[in-house]
């Protein structure tokens, strides 16, 4: 069964209280139960962290690269201006998706811009949880589409 990392930036394990209007009322154990049940019906073992610490952030995406791992990303507000991220992004060698609850482009001017879709394979935001379940199924299709395709 294939691995995929779902990694959560900062101030994401507080979903639930964090202003509920903009990122709903479900909890970040509730976003850990989605994202595990949706890789089960996909067939992927899907596993999610989150942390607030950049280096850290950057460790796991170092681990990935090394592991050939597919990243699911939120990376919350290092979106907006981690180039350190960016450049731990960069260097992957498996398929990377960026995802966000909210819609950061219908946001505040500095949410607009996200240093690291240039290095994603494709950016999902705006649905909410909903956002994470059409990523992971992105990402199962875009690794069956690898193992079809002879390199
Ligand atoms: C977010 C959007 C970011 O602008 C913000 O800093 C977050 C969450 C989202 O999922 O909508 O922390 O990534």
């Amino acid at each position: 069964m294939k691995r995929v990392l779902v990694l959560n930036g900062p101030n994401l394990r507080r979903l639930g209280t964090r202003e509920p209007d903009v990122y709903g009322s479900s909890t970040f154990d509730d976003l850990v139960a989605l994202c595990r049940e949706t890789g089960r019906r996909l067939n992927l073992h899907v596993e999610v962290r989150q942390t607030d610490d950049e280096a850290e952030m950057i460790r796991w995406v170092h681990e990935a690269a090394d592991e050939r791992l597919p990243i699911v990303i939120n990376p919350a507000a290092f979106t907006h201006y981690s180039y350190g991220l960016r450049d731990a992004l960069a260097q992957r060698t498996a398929p990377l998706i960026e995802v966000h609850i909210s819609n950061p482009a219908a946001r505040e001017e500095f949410r607009h811009t996200s240093v690291v879709a240039g290095v994603a394979t494709g950016t999902i935001a705006g649905f909410g949880m909903l956002s994470y379940v059409l990523a992971l199924q992105a990402m199962a299709d875009l690794l069956a589409q690898e193992e079809t395709t002879p390199s």
